[in-house]
């Protein structure tokens, strides 16, 4: 492990278990402790401490804001799995199936409300600046989630459409991370962070498309959930590219079967024929190493950049 990520993640994992919420309605507040303590990578909030490092040597003072971050990342994965049907999270029950969809969907706003109390809770010169970052990539995110759902009923879906629902959807919140961390730290030129943050975001959410169809039990979602709710993926677009007509026949009958479990494993079977694995793969790597071409452009401590390139190739080779 990497020394100043782990410190980061120390610091980060502490400042999660003292954030200080009302007594009650329990049933607001509970499934808040419960998502925000089942643990995660917490890449976005170490994307926002790095981000304030590169440019102030320090990461301390854009705590507020990478806690901040990781709460709204908590708040859309409460209302993804409703969305997505989602039974499972981090390998324990998501908080619509342990409470209920009301809940899930109330504590879920009360999250997005938490989140700008600690965005906003440190006074800082560029509040204005931060909370406009924050606000437009809040509602990328919504705009990416909508395309999530268009798409899975949508006929033609071109892999340029893929690729924009997942910059909205996942990507601009990791560049968002990264560009509040630069601002708290006095950066100026955010353009060369947006670029890295976005590619690692293409690669990170291929990478979750693999891990949903191909992962193991380690990975803590329903394997196969993407293609029970007939999601448009990395993998689904790629497979119809490089089906001949025979085979597109297989993937509309296999996606057609009623039992969800012979639905999965005739996909999985039909993506492995197409060699579709190894192929995302080599997507997630050719992402990343465009990642780290712009990493190499971004002027900045260079103890925060091994950190950053250390970071890309964990998340390349991620399992969870
Ligand atoms: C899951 O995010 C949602 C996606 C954008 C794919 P993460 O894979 O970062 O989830 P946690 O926070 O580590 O559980
Ligand atoms: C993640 O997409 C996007 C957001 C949560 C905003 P997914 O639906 O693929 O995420 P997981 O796989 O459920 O974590
Ligand atoms: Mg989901
Ligand atoms: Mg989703
Ligand atoms: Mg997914």
């Amino acid at each position: 492990m990497n020394q100043l990520y782990a410190d980061m993640l120390e610091q980060i994992e502490q400042e999660i278990s003292e954030i200080n919420l009302p007594a009650g309605p329990s049933n607001l507040y509970d499934p808040v402790t419960y998502i925000m303590g089942l643990g995660g990578k917490r890449v976005r909030p170490i994307l926002t401490l790095l981000g304030c490092r590169l440019f102030s040597g320090t990461h301390h003072q854009a705590i507020s804001q990478a806690l901040a971050i990781e709460v709204f990342h908590n708040f859309t994965l409460v209302h993804d799995d409703v969305m997505d049907s989602a039974d499972m999270r981090r390998g324990l029950p998501t908080v619509h199936k342990k409470w209920s969809h009301n809940i899930a969907l109330l504590s879920g706003d009360a999250m997005l409300v938490l989140a700008y109390q600690l965005l906003l809770d440190k006074n800082h010169a560029d509040l204005h600046k931060i909370s406009t970052v924050f606000s437009k990539v809040a509602m990328d995110v919504c705009e990416g989630q909508q395309l999530d759902m268009d798409y899975a009923e949508k006929e033609d879906v071109s892999m340029a459409d893929y690729l924009e629902m997942i910059r909205k959807k996942t990507a601009v919140l990791l560049s968002g991370s990264l560009q509040i961390g630069a601002i708290v730290g006095g950066g100026r030129n955010l353009e060369p962070l947006a670029t890295f943050a976005e590619s690692v975001g293409l690669a990170f959410q291929v990478k979750d498309d693999l891990l949903d169809a191909f992962g193991s039990d380690e990975f803590g979602k329903a394997k196969g959930g993407d293609i029970i709710e007939g999601k448009r993926t990395w993998l689904t677009i790629k497979s119809y590219e490089l089906a001949n007509d025979a085979t597109k026949k297989e993937l509309d009958n296999a996606y057609g079967l009623q039992d969800e479990n012979e639905r999965v494993q005739s996909v999985l079977a039909i993506y492995q024929g197409l060699g579709i694995e190894s192929l995302a793969e080599a997507e997630v790597v050719k992402y990343s190493r465009a990642a780290s071409r712009s990493l190499s452009e971004i002027d900045g401590d260079s103890r925060t950049k091994e950190t950053m390139t250390w970071l890309v190739d964990q998340l390349v080779g991620r399992t969870t």
